[in-house]
């Protein structure tokens, strides 16, 4: 059924306007002003790239006043982006404008984005302003930043704890000086769904000219509430909704993109409207970001944390196996992860654990089953989450917990930018040899595995690489998680350490082991050979 509050929503640009969500991202600009998550330039520049990949509508590259590197970036995104509008922010300042609108010089599609505080509390104590300089500065801004680009945006900051008639009266004004979107921002995520509907529904109704605009939400999450109430401000006929990749943003952020879009793509016809998202796109987006900003998401974030396809409980991993649907709404390949995980604990069931077995090429009959689900349950009853090595270990009857019988003795690596690496190390065998060996690579993570290659005789062919960052600040350990192909099998293994490069050489000494252990006597030879 239609929401009733979509009968007069504005058209603009196209004809399907009406269902249209746009998706304007401001990772870049408000996500990137939050501590902890500064890029530069060629980090704007990637990320602006993948946002497009993405599909947003605009993207707000960043506040080109507010230092020449800023306004590089803004420049930069804006002649390399071909399809989506990008945005420059600007205060109703001419000196503001005026950078903003040489930064967009080469846009294909410009908007400048003018913001002016509303709020008596902001009135009063930020711009010292009475009502009519408000309206004035707003009114003049818009008329200067029209002849500059293709479209003008005007945020009355603060909108949600302005007075309502005062934000009509400014937000008419600006749609008669040549404003397309309205912007309403909850600038410290103060309001609530209830509110926000309100207030968009009383806008929609005494904004002067309010047929041939966009209104748009852009709230924070300092109550958490961003993504319920951008939410809300749609079924009131909002039809931008601004957002960041990961919710980050000023304080406790923004509301989160992907929330945004998939909560209007799983419950499409609650809300009935789209976006142009391509919603593979999220987790990529996600994980790029986390790796441009060495800022890591929670595992239980909704949509792209890791435990979001993630299921443990055995009832519920039975539940999974004879139907998705019983415990997820949304398949994971829609938002671009691979599969949903089955994590291996000790909530897990028997049903579970014969299909992660099967997925790593084991088949056992049910009497070996019953086996190694008794070790298995023994070791995940200590409070381990199993790796997919350890369950291998299991089914091929080893001890998951065996350590050895190579060590990491000395590790030292040393590398130049934009050129090749070296790593040397020296390790112990249980047989009581030790061995050194050197060798040169890409970067330092592939020196280190050429060396242990070389030490223990073991090639190995990579096939995945993974490092994630686990707690912050000097404390925060690496965690690298390494697959790699030996003698036609797959093998696995995983470190931790508070250095990168020998958290991937831990890993690497698992796997080596892992071979070994299963596989001695070609080591042994090589030792021999090394000893000779
Ligand atoms: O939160 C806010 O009010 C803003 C404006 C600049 C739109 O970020
Ligand atoms: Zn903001």
């Amino acid at each position: 059924m239609k929401n009733p509050d979509q009968q007069n929503t504005p058209s603009s640009d196209d004809d399907v306007v009406a269902e249209r969500v746009r998706i304007f991202d401001t990772t870049l600009r408000d996500g990137e002003q939050a501590p902890g998550f500064s890029m530069d330039r060629r980090a704007k520049l990637r990320m602006a790239q993948q946002l497009e990949a993405l599909g947003v509508d605009i993207l707000e590259a960043g506040f080109p006043q507010a230092s020449p590197d800023d306004f590089a970036a803004v420049a930069e995104i804006a002649g390399a982006l071909k399809h989506t509008t990008v945005c420059a922010l600007a205060r109703c300042q001419d000196g503001d404008i005026d950078s903003a609108a040489r930064a967009l010089k080469a846009a294909r599609h410009s908007r400048i984005h003018l913001f002016l505080s509303t709020s008596p509390l902001h009135r009063e104590h930020k711009l010292g302003m009475s009502k009519a300089q408000v309206l004035d500065t707003a009114v003049r801004a818009i008329e200067r930043a029209r002849g500059f680009c293709d479209e003008v945006e005007f945020s009355a900051e603060d909108a949600l704890r302005t007075e309502p008639e005062f934000l009509a009266e400014v937000f008419s004004a600006a749609v008669a000086a040549g404003a397309s979107t309205l912007n309403a921002p909850d600038t410290v995520g103060y309001t609530t769904p209830t509110e926000i509907v309100e207030l968009f529904r009383y806008l929609r109704q005494h904004v002067r000219g309010a047929d041939k605009v966009i209104f748009s939400s852009h709230c924070h999450d300092d109550l958490g509430m961003a993504v319920a109430n951008s939410l809300a401000a749609v079924s009131a006929g909002a039809r931008q909704v601004e957002c960041t990749i990961n919710g980050i943003g000023e304080r406790a952020g923004n509301a989160a993109l992907e929330e945004v879009v998939m909560a209007l793509k799983v419950r499409a016809p609650h809300f009935g409207v789209d976006t142009r998202i391509d919603t593979r796109q999220l987790y990529p987006s996600s994980r790029l970001l986390t790796e441009l900003t060495g800022q890591a998401v929670p595992r239980n974030k909704a949509i792209v944390g890791a435990n979001a396809f993630a299921h443990e409980s055995g009832i519920h991993q039975h539940g999974m196996l004879k139907h998705r649907g019983t415990y997820e709404i949304m398949r994971p390949q829609d938002v671009g992860i691979a599969a949903t995980s089955l994590v291996m604990g000790k909530h897990s069931g028997r049903a579970a654990l014969r299909q992660r077995l099967q997925a790593l090429g084991h088949a056992p009959d049910d009497a070996a089953l019953d086996d190694i689900f008794i070790r298995f349950k023994t070791l995940a009853d200590h409070g381990r989450e199993l790796h997919d090595e350890d369950l291998e270990a299991l089914a091929l009857g080893h001890d998951p917990h065996a350590v050895g019988p190579w060590h990491l003795v000395q590790l030292h690596t040393s590398s130049h930018l934009g050129g090749s690496a070296s790593a040397s190390v020296r390790l112990a065998h249980d047989d009581g040899h030790e061995i050194g060996e050197a060798a040169i690579g890409d970067g330092p993570v592939d020196a280190v595995l050429r060396a242990i290659e070389r030490a223990t005789g073991t090639p190995l062919e990579l096939t995945r690489f993974q490092i994630d960052a686990m707690g912050e600040g000097g404390d925060a350990q690496g965690h690298a998680q390494l697959s790699a192909r030996h003698a036609a099998r797959d093998w696995r293994g995983h470190g931790t350490s508070t250095d990168i490069v020998e958290a991937t050489a831990l890993a690497a000494l698992v796997i080596v082991n892992r071979i070994e252990r299963t596989t001695p006597t070609a080591a042994v030879a090589h030792i021999k050979g090394a000893i000779a």
